[in-house]
C-alpha cells in the first residue's frame, strides 16, 4: 500500500537537534535549534512558570473539558494587550479576532490556511527566511516568491532591494514579515525603513502577515520590538500575526501561540472569527489548556508579569553578553575575517557567513552544532564553550 512513497527529507533543525543528542563527546556545543540555554548549558524553565504550574494542578476550580475552539478568552485578550499595548483603542474596538493556536508554527498554518481559502494571492518571504516558513507554505499550496532580504556583503539588510521587489508586486499579494530578530539572520529593519516597507506595502496594496517569534530579544523591550506591528495597525492596515510563546516564555514543548487578525470593523471581524474557527475546528478542533493558562496567568497577574520580564530581562542580557564575548575572542585569536555582525545582528540568531562545508567541518572534526546555513544560536554560547567555539572557528576558516 505504502510502497509508492520515498523517503522525505528531514527536517534540517530537527536533524542537527537529533546529531547533537546523539553525539556523545563531552565537548559538543549545541548552537543548532533556537532554544535558549544557560551558562551551564542547560535548557531553562521560567521560576514563574513553574510557580503558576503548581497552581493550576492545585486548582480545584479547573478541569479537562474542552476549551472553546479560539481557545481562553483571557488569553486572547492578553495576548492583545502584549501585542498591540496596553491603551491601544483596537483593544476595545473589537476589530482584532484572536485564537490561541499550537505554538507559532501552529498559528502561522491556521493563518496561512485561512489565506488560503479566503484570499489566494502570492507570498513574499524574505531570502532566507525560517525553513519552516517555505514548508508550511509549500503543505499549504501558496505560491511563494523571494524578496531579497539579507546583504552577504554587508551582512545587513537590504532595504532598497525589498522595496524594489516589494513594488513590483502584484495587488493584493500577501508579505511575510518577520516583526523582530528575524530569522536566521537577526537582521531587522530600522523604524524609519519599518515606515519605508509600509509606504511601498499601502501603494501596491500588500497585506502584512507578521510572524513575531521573538518579542523581547530584539531591544530587550518588549514594546519597542513589536514597532512594526503597531505602526502598521496605526497606519490602518488590515493584517495577519502569528505570535509564539516558545521563546519569550520558555514554553517551547507546551506548543502555545496566537493568531490574531486585524479586521477593518467589528461586523467583519465577527465573520472572519467564524471562518477561522472552522479552520482550527477541521485541523485539531481546539487547543490544548495547560500552556494557554500559563501565559494568561503571567499576562493578566501584575506581580507574575513583573517576574516575567525580569526572567527575561536576564535571558536576553545573557544572549547579548555572549555576542560581545564570541567577538572579542574572534579578534583576540586574530581569527580571520570581520566579525562586526556579531554584535550588530539581533536577538537568538547570528548569520555568521561561515559556508556550509565550515559549517560541516565545525560540525565533524569540533563537535559544533549550528545550520548549514551558518545560523548560529547565540543561546547556546557560554562562557565555557566560547574558547573552545573560536578556536574550532579559526581552524575552518582558514582551511
Ligand atoms: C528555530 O528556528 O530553531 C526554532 O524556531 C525552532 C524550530 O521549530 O525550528
Amino acid at each position: 500500500l505504502f510502497s509508492h512513497l520515498t523517503q522525505a527529507p528531514s527536517d534540517a533543525i530537527f536533524a542537527i537537534m537529533n546529531a547533537y543528542k546523539a553525539d556523545t563527546s563531552e565537548n559538543k556545543i549545541d548552537l543548532g535549534v533556537g532554544a535558549y540555554r544557560t551558562d551551564e548549558e542547560k535548557p531553562y524553565v521560567f521560576d514563574v512558570v513553574k510557580k503558576i504550574e503548581q497552581e493550576i494542578v492545585n486548582d480545584p476550580s479547573l478541569n479537562k473539558e474542552y476549551l472553546e475552539i479560539e481557545g481562553l478568552p483571557e488569553f486572547n485578550k492578553g495576548c492583545q494587550i502584549l501585542l498591540f499595548g496596553k491603551d491601544n483603542p483596537l483593544i476595545t474596538s473589537g476589530r482584532i479576532v484572536t485564537a490561541q493556536c499550537l505554538g507559532g508554527t501552529g498559528a502561522l498554518r491556521v493563518g496561512f490556511d485561512f489565506v488560503k481559502r479566503h484570499l489566494q494571492g502570492d507570498v513574499y518571504v524574505s531570502n532566507p527566511t525560517w525553513g519552516n516558513h517555505n514548508q508550511i507554505l509549500d503543505r499549504v499550496g501558496l505560491n511563494q516568491i523571494n524578496y531579497p532580504y539579507y546583504d552577504p556583503i554587508t551582512k545587513g539588510f537590504n532595504c532598497k532591494a525589498t522595496l524594489d521587489c516589494l513594488s513590483q508586486a502584484k495587488e493584493g499579494s500577501i508579505i511575510l514579515l518577520h516583526v523582530c530578530a528575524h530569522n536566521p539572520t537577526g537582521v531587522d529593519p530600522t523604524e524609519d525603513e519599518w515606515l519605508q516597507i509600509a509606504d511601498v506595502c499601502k501603494t501596491r496594496n500588500l497585506i502584512p502577515f507578521f510572524d513575531c517569534a521573538y518579542q523581547g530579544f530584539a531591544s530587550g523591550c518588549l514594546d519597542k520590538d513589536v514597532f512594526a506591528v503597531r505602526k502598521f495597525a496605526e497606519l490602518g492596515f488590515q493584517m495577519i500575526i502569528a505570535y509564539s510563546f516558545s521563546k519569550n516564555m520558555g514554553l517551547y514543548n507546551e506548543r502555545v501561540g496566537a493568531i490574531h487578525i486585524l479586521t477593518s470593523s467589528q461586523d467583519i471581524a465577527t465573520k472572519v472569527l467564524s471562518n477561522l474557527k472552522m479552520v482550527i475546528r477541521t485541523l485539531y478542533s481546539c487547543p490544548p489548556a495547560i500552556g494557554g493558562r500559563i501565559v494568561s496567568r503571567i499576562l493578566c497577574n501584575d506581580n507574575y508579569y513583573q517576574q516575567w520580564v525580569q526572567e527575561l530581562n536576564v535571558i536576553t542580557g545573557r544572549i547579548i553578553k555572549m555576542r560581545s564575548l564570541l567577538k572579542n575572542e574572534l579578534d583576540n585569536l586574530n581569527v580571520q575575517g570581520n566579525w562586526d555582525h556579531i554584535i550588530k545582528q539581533t536577538g537568538f540568531f547570528t548569520f555568521t557567513g561561515l559556508t556550509p562545508q565550515q559549517c560541516d567541518q565545525l560540525t565533524q572534526d569540533h563537535h559544533v552544532y549550528l545550520l548549514r546555513s551558518g545560523r548560529m544560536s547565540m543561546a547556546g554560547i557560554t562562557s565555557k564553550n566560547v574558547k573552545q567555539l573560536v578556536e574550532a572557528i579559526k581552524i575552518v576558516v582558514q582551511n
